[in-house]
Formats: structure tokens, sequence, C-alpha cells
């Protein structure tokens, strides 16, 4: 396996059913991040054991200002996403993880927001990195999926779901995940000839080093 290096800024996805392990990846990889913001639409998250603490006017003032925060926001109302997305965009050089992309497009209700696209697209600039998660590929906006860096494919339930993700991250993604390795999952760069096999005891055993996340900072001019 390559060396993994994961930069704060860029954008990565995990897709998989139910239980399947994403959430608790992120959890690994968003450990040693001192600037994020977690958005959990489905109330799964708990601050202490992820070290956040609930977003509130301090916390996003802390963020814009420049200091180390980490927040989590919980909130089932569509336009709060907007207003939170637009402060992390504002205050740059943060870390955005969604913990279910499908909530933003209200289970397919509603457009995505515009922020929302505009973080995908344009993020990087601000060093702004968004890495979601979502059950099913063809429930979020195309780029969710198009502008990612990197790709996790945990177990899904329909092939539809991993031909969709095959196509992005190569055929080998076509099996289903083993049923003796729960946690397993496909890992792949965009700059990667083919995706590699993961299993969970890679995660949880003594090489778990071997996936890891930084956060570099740049000086950045704010602009609303
Ligand atoms: N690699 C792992 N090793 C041990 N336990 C794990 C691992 N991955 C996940 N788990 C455990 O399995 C359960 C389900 O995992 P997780 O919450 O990450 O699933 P998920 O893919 O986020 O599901 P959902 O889509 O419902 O949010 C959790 O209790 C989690 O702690
Ligand atoms: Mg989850």
């Amino acid at each position: 396996m390559p060396e993994i290096y994961i930069d704060s800024s860029q954008r990565i996805i995990a897709v998989g059913k139910t239980g399947s392990g994403k959430t608790f990846l992120m959890k690994y990889l968003t450990r040693t991040l001192k600037r994020l913001m977690v958005l959990d639409p489905k109330a799964m998250i708990d601050p202490a054991q992820w070290h956040l603490d609930w977003v509130s006017g301090n916390g996003l003032r802390d963020l814009q200002n420049g200091k180390n925060v980490r927040l989590l926001v919980r909130t089932y109302d569509t336009a709060e996403w907007n207003t939170y997305l637009t402060a992390a965009w504002n205050a740059g050089n943060t870390v955005v993880y969604i913990d279910e992309l499908y909530a933003l497009v209200e289970f397919g209700r509603i457009a995505p927001p515009r922020i929302l696209s505009q973080l995908y697209t344009q993020g990087r600039e601000r060093k702004v990195g968004v890495w979601g998660a979502t059950q099913r590929p063809a429930w979020v906006p195309m780029f969710s999926i198009s502008e990612c860096d990197w790709f996790f494919a945990f177990r899904t339930q329909l092939q539809d779901d991993r031909k969709r993700l095959s196509e992005l991250m190569g055929p080998e993604v076509l099996d289903p995940i083993p049923v003796e390795d729960r946690f397993g999952f496909w890992m792949y760069s965009i700059e990667w000839d083919h995706p590699y096999y993961v299993d969970q005891l890679r995660i949880n055993g003594e090489k778990k080093d071997e996936v890891k996340a930084t956060q570099t900072y740049e000086k950045l001019e704010t602009h609303r």
C-alpha cells in the first residue's frame, strides 16, 4: 500500500450501508485536526468522544479569528446548514465533516445549498476541506463525489452502488466486501492506478498509522 497522506483541504467521501464503519473511520481521521466543524444531521455524534464543543456564537467567532476549535453542529433545519457552511467558508483553514450528506438535500426533496457546491468546487482555495459520508452514492449531489480526492467504499447493499463506485475507483470494488471483514473497505486516491483493500484490523490494530490526515495552514484574506 502506498503512503497515505490526506491533506485537510482535500475532499473525502465515505460510502457504505448503515453500520459499515463510515463514521468510525471519520472519527479516526479527524482526531488530529485542530480546526474542525462536524455537521451531524443524524444526531449520532458524541461530542465528548470526538473532542468537540457544541457550536455557539463564540465558537464561530473563534473559528473566524483563526483559533483552534472543533465544533459540533446538530440541526435539522436546512436553512441553518447554510449559515454554518458559510461560516466555515469565511473562516477558511477548516475541515467540514458532514456525517450524512443526504440530509443536506433533505433526502432528495431540495436542491443542495449553493454554499455546499461552492465549498466542494472552490473550497481548496480557502483551505477548506469537505469530508462527507453517505449510505448511497445515488442519494447525494454529483459534485460531492466527483470533486473528491479520496474515496472509501465500505459494504454496500446494492450492486448498482458498487457499479457507480467502480466507475470512480476501479473494477475491484464491484465485489462485495467479504462477510468475515465487517468493517473492511476499499480505499482510493485519484492519484492511484487502482484501489487498495483495507481490513478493519489495519484501522484498529498496530498498522493504523498508515492512514494519516494532517492539517496545514495558510494565511487567508477573509471576504464575504
Ligand atoms: N473498524 C472498526 N472496528 C471496530 N468497530 C467498528 C469499526 N468500524 C465501526 N465500528 C463500530 O460499528 C458500529 C457502526 O459503525 P459506524 O457508526 O461507523 O457505521 P456507519 O457506516 O457510520 O453507519 P450509519 O450510516 O448508520 O451512520 C459502531 O458502533 C462502531 O463503533
Ligand atoms: Mg455514521
